[in-house]
């Protein structure tokens, strides 16, 4: 198993665009990514959806596996649109996830995801969907993530549009990861592309998630450089 949180202080705190792999053909995943990783690119962002949480199916360990053996070098951001997260942590860890996100909706402890996200060696992540308070969210599980993932559409599907709403949560997480003294990244997903990338990099986001926007551009490596760019920018 890897440990996600040294993989993450790797990184750094580089701004990026992260291609995320729900758009892409699942019947060739190794190559669709291929391009994008010979291009510097260093996170792929991947979507397990249970059909419970949200009203879609996706992928579970087995898929992140095979991804895993195709790309051993990147960082797999995995996002867990599922009910029951911390049942799975340990086997997306052992499958090669470096990072998971878990949902604030389910009302699980933020103290207690910590724990198991340290025990099977992955770095952790929150994610609040769009009609979520935010400032309860943001106080509780800040101190214990190492990111907060801000969503800008309503999960389960690729391809929606970006709220506009997000920009002003974008930046109170901001704030209050300020006055709270901790600094987790802050990624934004839903809607992203080369019109709104910049506003979420104003507003303070700095791991951009595209999936549409990206695997349906005409050319697929320019939309990931437009969006990488302005992520940069920060
Ligand atoms: C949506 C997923 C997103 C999705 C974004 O529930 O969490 O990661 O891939 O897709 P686009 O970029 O098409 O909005
Ligand atoms: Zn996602």
């Amino acid at each position: 198993m890897s440990n996600g949180r040294d993989a993450l202080r790797k990184l750094g705190s580089t701004g990026r665009a992260l291609p995320s792999i729900l758009s892409a053909d699942f019947a060739n995943l190794g190559g669709a990514v291929e391009p994008f990783l010979r291009a510097g690119c260093e996170i792929l962002h991947v979507d397990v959806m249970d059909a419970h949480f949200v009203p879609n199916l996706t992928l579970g360990p087995p898929i992140v596996k095979s991804l895993r053996r195709h790309v051993p070098g990147v960082f797999l951001d995995t996002h867990l649109m599922v009910t029951s997260p911390l049942e799975y942590l340990e086997r997306f860890a052992r499958a090669g996830s470096d990072l998971c996100t878990v949902h604030v909706e389910l009302g699980l402890s933020p103290e207690t995801a910590r724990a198991e996200a340290d025990r099977v060696g992955v770095a952790l992540g929150a994610a609040i969907k769009p009609g979520t308070p935010l400032e309860d969210a943001v106080r509780r599980w800040a101190p214990f993530v190492d990111l907060i993932l801000i969503m800008s559409v309503e999960p389960g599907f690729g391809g929606q549009s970006f709220m506009p709403e997000s920009l002003d949560r974008l930046r109170r997480t901001g704030e209050i990861c300020t006055e709270l003294g901790v600094s987790p990244i802050l990624e934004v997903d839903g809607g992203i592309d080369a019109g709104t990338g910049p506003q979420v990099v104003a507003a303070g986001a700095r791991w951009l998630v595209a999936g549409s926007a990206i695997f349906g551009a005409p050319d697929p490596l320019d939309a990931y450089h437009t969006i990488d760019r302005a992520a940069r920018e920060a």
